[in-house]
Formats: structure tokens, sequence, C-alpha cells
């Protein structure tokens, strides 16, 4: 079959389109023939390596372990291990490689079926893929971390991205008025997807302008943990998803510091794949609450391109590699 691979840490460049073997399913695994993925800028770290914790964390100190890369997946299963019970060939779902040694870039996967859910009937393929990393952030970082209520206000910095573009609707899903933070160009698309509130970080700094919020997701930019507390209400909670290096190294090291005096709570996300909450994702997806937003499809053999674009920084909701003309 044809994938991606990589054996060096580098740009886009070092990624070959190839061919490889076809996996087969191990007893708790399904076969999933691919027919879309998503690119994330976990991929981009993978890829690159440019935090150093990457490699720390075992993903290889001077070269990659794993050739693979991709996590976001939407297919159909073509078989299924003896001990796999939940699904039959056949289904169509959608998952996250991520803990299974990536690989979506690729025509097959094979993968625990507990990486899997049934994909949104609701949503074509490549709709599909675009969630389940930037989705389950999103949700894991409102919910889980940030406790989100009805009616609270809710600032998403970084609004426009993979993460942000879903946190915005999720958001407004929980019931909160939700004010969104982008640049010029993604104001039209803030409001399209549900924002009650568009600030354009390019006129207006939010963390400077004494408004308050009960809950803020740092999904994209960069502002100092101190700027992010003065803009909480005073039980707010801060979550950091993502951004500059900078925004995540001081979430890291300072949050739990800064959170010990006053009721404010500063802290992050680091989200983990889960079923329940790909599920969680498929019911808002199919109950139209949350729409993903697809700025550009590529095809797998241009991966490569699709992960330079994403790298840029300046996607607009998801970039999509499209592995099947099944849309
Ligand atoms: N914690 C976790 O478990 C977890 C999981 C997934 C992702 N992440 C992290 O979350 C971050 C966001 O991921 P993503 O998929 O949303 O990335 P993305 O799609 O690549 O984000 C691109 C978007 O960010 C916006 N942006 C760039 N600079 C900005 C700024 N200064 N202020 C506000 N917006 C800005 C861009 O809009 P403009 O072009 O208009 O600036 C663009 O729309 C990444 O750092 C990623 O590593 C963390």
């Amino acid at each position: 079959m044809k994938a991606i691979v990589y054996t060096k840490y580098g740009s886009p460049d070092v990624l070959q389109f190839t061919d490889v073997e076809k996996p087969s399913p191990k007893d708790d695994e399904i076969l999933v023939k691919v027919f879309a993925a998503s690119v994330n800028a976990y991929d981009w770290h993978f890829l690159t390596a440019d935090i150093f914790l990457v490699r720390v964390m075992g993903v290889g100190l001077l070269k990659p372990k794993n050739p693979r890369l991709g996590a976001d997946i939407a297919g159909r299963i073509e078989a299924v291990g003896r001990n796999a019970r939940q699904f039959k060939p056949g289904d169509e779902v959608f998952g996250d490689m991520a803990g299974h040694g990536n690989g979506s870039f690729a025509e097959y996967v094979s993968a625990p079926e507990s990486a899997f859910a049934l994909k949104p009937a609701n949503l074509s393929f490549d709709e599909a893929a675009a969630v389940p990393m930037a989705g389950v952030t999103a949700l894991q970082g409102l919910r889980d971390e940030g406790q989100i209520k009805p009616e609270q206000k809710v600032l998403i910095n970084g609004a426009s991205g993979g993460v942000g573009t879903f946190a915005v609707q999720i958001a407004k899903s929980f019931g909160a008025e939700v004010t969104a933070v982008c640049s010029t160009r993604n104001v039209d698309q803030a409001r399209s997807i549900g924002a009650d509130h568009v600030i354009d970080y390019t006129r207006e700094d939010f963390t400077q302008s004494g408004r308050q919020y009960d809950l803020i997701l740092a999904a994209n930019g960069y502002h100092s943990l101190s700027a992010y507390k003065r803009a909480l209400t005073p039980r707010g909670i801060y979550v950091m998803a993502g951004g500059t290096q900078a925004q995540m190294f001081e979430a890291m090291l300072l949050g739990s510091w800064m959170s010990k005096t006053g009721g404010k709570k500063m802290g992050g996300v680091s989200a983990r794949p889960k079923q329940e909450d790909l599920v969680f994702m498929k019911d808002l997806l199919e109950a139209g609450k949350v729409v993903p937003v697809i700025d550009r499809r590529y095809p797998l053999s241009q991966t490569a391109e699709a992960v330079r674009y994403l790298g840029e920084g300046h996607a607009r909701g998801k970039v999509v590699i499209t592995v099947e003309d099944r849309v």
C-alpha cells in the first residue's frame, strides 16, 4: 500500500510517499481502509522534533523511532481481529492513531478498536477526519479542565485554527457566551461558526481591555500568564491548549504556582484520545451543533505540502488529506 514515511527529522521535504506493507489486524484490532486523514500540529512536532521534549518523550533522540506519521483518520472497516467486538467489516469509523503508532497518512491502518467510533452519519469522510484530535482537545480543554457551564463568558484565543474552530462551537453547545480572538481575515469565519463577540487581535489586546472571562482557552498565539490571569473573573479558569512554546512552558512551569493565591486557576490540557469523547463529538456533530471547518484538501501523495501549509501556522480550520475519492 501507499503511505507517507520519514526516517529523519526535518522539514516536510523529508517525507516520502512510498510503498509499505499493508497491515493486518491483531486480535483486538480493526483494519481500516483510509478515505481521509487530517493534519495536526502534533504531526509537525513529530516531523521536526522542534520541541526537545518530543525527543525525550521516547519519539527518538536523533531520528524518529517510528517512520509513520498522521493521527486523525476516517474510513471503512475492512477486517476485524478475532477479539474485536464493537465493529464489523463495512462500518464507517473515525478515530485517532495517537498512541497506536500513528500512520494515518496511508491507504490502510490497523489499530485497537478503542481508537475509533462510528463516523457521524451526516459527515463526509473528509469532515469526519477533521474532528478527532482537534475536536477532542477542545472538548477536554473546555469541559474537563475548564469546567464550562451555561451562560459563562468564555474566550477562545486562536479561534480560527483547528482547535479554535471546534472550541468556539463546543463552548456554544454548552450554552456559553463566546468571544473569539482571531486576525482580521478570520473575523467573518468566527461569526459564522457562532461566536457572540469577535476580537481582532491585530487591533485590540483583550488582556488590556479590562473585560473579564470565566474561562479562557488558549489555543494559539501568546500572552503572558499574568496577562491571562488579569483577564479572568475572580474564580475564572485558564486552560492552555497550545500556542507559542513560551505559552506552553509558562503554563506547565508556573501555572500551579500562580493558582495558589486567589480563586483563579491557571492550567492546561494534555488531550488524551478517548473513545467516549469521540462518541460525544459524534453526537454534537449529528445534532448539527458542531460543523468541521475545512480550509484545504490535499491528496495523499501531496501530504508534504499539506504539512508545510499547516506548519506555516495560519490554517483556517483544518487541513485534510484525501486518501480515496469518497467525500
Ligand atoms: N494540549 C494538547 O493536548 C494539544 C492538542 C492538540 C493541539 N495542541 C496545540 O494547540 C495549538 C493549536 O492547534 P491548532 O490545530 O488549532 O493549530 P492551527 O490550526 O495550526 O492554528 C492556526 C491558527 O492559529 C491562528 N493564530 C496564529 N497566531 C495567532 C495569534 N497570535 N493569536 C491568535 N490566533 C493566532 C491562525 O490565525 P491567523 O493566521 O489569523 O493568525 C490560524 O488560524 C498548537 O500549538 C498545538 O500544538 C495541543
